[in-house]
């Protein structure tokens, strides 16, 4: 990687960070003590901070960098865009080029009749405008108190208000007043965690059943809708059991609701094929849409409609009074058609269904051999590890939830590679592009830092299980 730009000193940059920028999720405290690490370059699948360290990103960003970093095609495309074209809005009967070029490209990856697509800059904006999308869906179909949207549990969709209550994440909804009225939230499918006794199959099915309780519960003339994730991701890659989708799926074709799929992580290749809902045979009526699309190049995103609610929108909806600044920006909208040209050119989908995932899916799975861990599961490219003091038990640890995981994450930090933590679970969801020699790479580290982090572990004296 050469050097490229010239910058302050990382102690420098440090006390400016500290002094001006607020974080989002970081508790700022903390992190004005520390320092920030500062992340200065990419290549690849490789990040250098700015004291040169360099790090295996396993996390492609934000599970957003596909593509990799570093490729010259996308800078090219958004700069001849900026000179051509660098705005231009698709409000008051306007469209433009690039808006125009990505929606019918959209249209042909799709699965299914989804078909039309609402641009917005991220996929919290685009699950805010679901949220109005359905409802003034339901209104011009004249079944106005159809406004209820029954979500999960720990799922993430989002940190906008109507995003945010969307999500399942109890630290979320205690800050700030979410959610908002008429979001309801059912229990996930995390077996690992919360199937007890049950076979996954089982559990699988009991938990997707809750849909349909759910219903009967609120009156199925009340429901507008039903969003998940096709795998958890924030929540920390909770991978259903094979019997939950088939079960959801059944139960939204009984009834008269809506099924958005958020597959702001899932869509564009992450799970092995271009779509989740393809590899869980999901038929969405909307698909929410972001990170992947543009490789995090640039922030876009956006809810993709089925022609039939499309088409009822068009001949009952009128006008929809809603729409952002950004949406459909030509800029990013041009970025985002390149990135899918380049990986529908290099096959980058193929390559993570038909070699890499599998060779990630062997390498990761052998992590399971390792004391720490009680379940190593991955589908495609997004994985977790749980970690644990007890592994025949799927033993919690007493310390609380996140003490033990935050170790391993510091530990793969000063080892050169990026993993998350999600309380006690390790999580990956690596650029598409990263090669089997460069999965070794990330298997023969995360292995050492588990190693590094049972030793710390043990001196600490956390080994020791604790109560579900
Ligand atoms: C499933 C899902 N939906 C929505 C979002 C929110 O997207 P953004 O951060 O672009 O607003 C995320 C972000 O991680 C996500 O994982």
């Amino acid at each position: 990687m050469e050097h490229r730009t010239n910058h302050l000193s990382t102690a420098d940059m440090q006390a400016d960070d500290a002094a001006h920028h607020l974080h989002p999720f970081t508790d700022t405290l903390e992190i004005n003590e520390r320092g920030a690490r500062i992340i200065t370059e990419a290549r690849g699948v490789y990040l250098r901070d700015s004291e040169g360290n360099s790090m295996l990103d396993a996390m492609a960003g934000l599970w957003c960098v596909n593509i990799g970093y570093g490729r010259k095609e996308l800078a090219e495309v958004a700069y001849r865009q900026m000179l051509e074209l660098p705005y231009y809005n698709a409000f008051f009967m306007t469209s433009h080029p690039p808006a125009i070029a990505l929606a019918k490209k959209l249209a042909e990856l799709m699965p299914g009749d989804l078909n039309r697509v609402f641009y917005a800059s991220g996929g919290s904006e685009a699950n805010d405008t679901n949220i109005r999308l359905v409802r003034h869906y339901w209104a011009s179909m004249g079944k106005p108190e159809k406004t209820v949207i029954i979500a999960r549990k720990n799922a993430y969709h989002g940190s906008s208000v109507g995003s945010g209550s969307l999500g399942g994440m109890a630290g979320m909804h205690a800050q700030g007043g979410l959610p908002i009225p008429d979001i309801t939230h059912i229990d996930q499918p995390y077996w690992y965690a919360e199937g007890g006794d049950m076979s996954p199959g089982e559990f699988g099915l009991a938990r997707a059943r809750e849909l349909e309780k759910e219903i009967e519960r609120i009156g199925e003339g009340k429901v507008a809708a039903f969003i998940a994730e096709p795998v958890q991701g924030a929540g920390g890659v909770i991978i259903p059991p094979s019997t939950y989708w088939p079960e959801i799926q059944r139960i939204c074709d009984e009834h008269e609701i809506l099924l958005i799929a958020d597959e702001v992580i899932c869509a564009f290749g992450r799970t092995g094929n271009w779509f989740g809902s393809e590899t869980f045979n999901i038929r969405p009526d909307i698909m929410t849409i972001a990170k992947g699309l543009s490789s995090g190049y640039q922030p876009i995103g956006g809810s993709v409609v089925s022609e039939r609610i499309a088409k009822d929108l068009d001949t009952h909806g009128g006008e929809f009074a809603h729409g952002y600044t950004y949406s459909g920006h030509p800029v990013a909208a041009a970025v985002a058609l390149e990135n899918l040209r380049i990986m529908e050119e290099e096959k980058i989908v193929d390559n993570v269904r038909d070699i890499t995932g599998p060779y990630l899916s062997e390498r990761w799975a052998a992590l399971a051999d390792h004391p720490l861990v009680g379940e190593a599961r991955n589908i495609g490219f997004m994985g977790a590890l749980e970690l644990t003091p007890d592994k025949s038990a799927r033993a919690p640890f007493a310390a609380g939830a996140g003490t033990v995981g935050l170790i391993c994450r510091e530990f793969c930090f000063s080892n050169g590679l990026v993993m998350r933590h999600v309380g006690d679970k390790m999580i990956i969801s690596p650029p598409l592009v990263m090669t089997t020699e460069e999965i070794d790479e990330l298997a023969d580290k995360a292995w050492k830092c588990l190693d590094l982090t049972l030793a710390e572990a043990k001196s600490q004296g956390l080994m020791v299980a604790g109560e579900r």
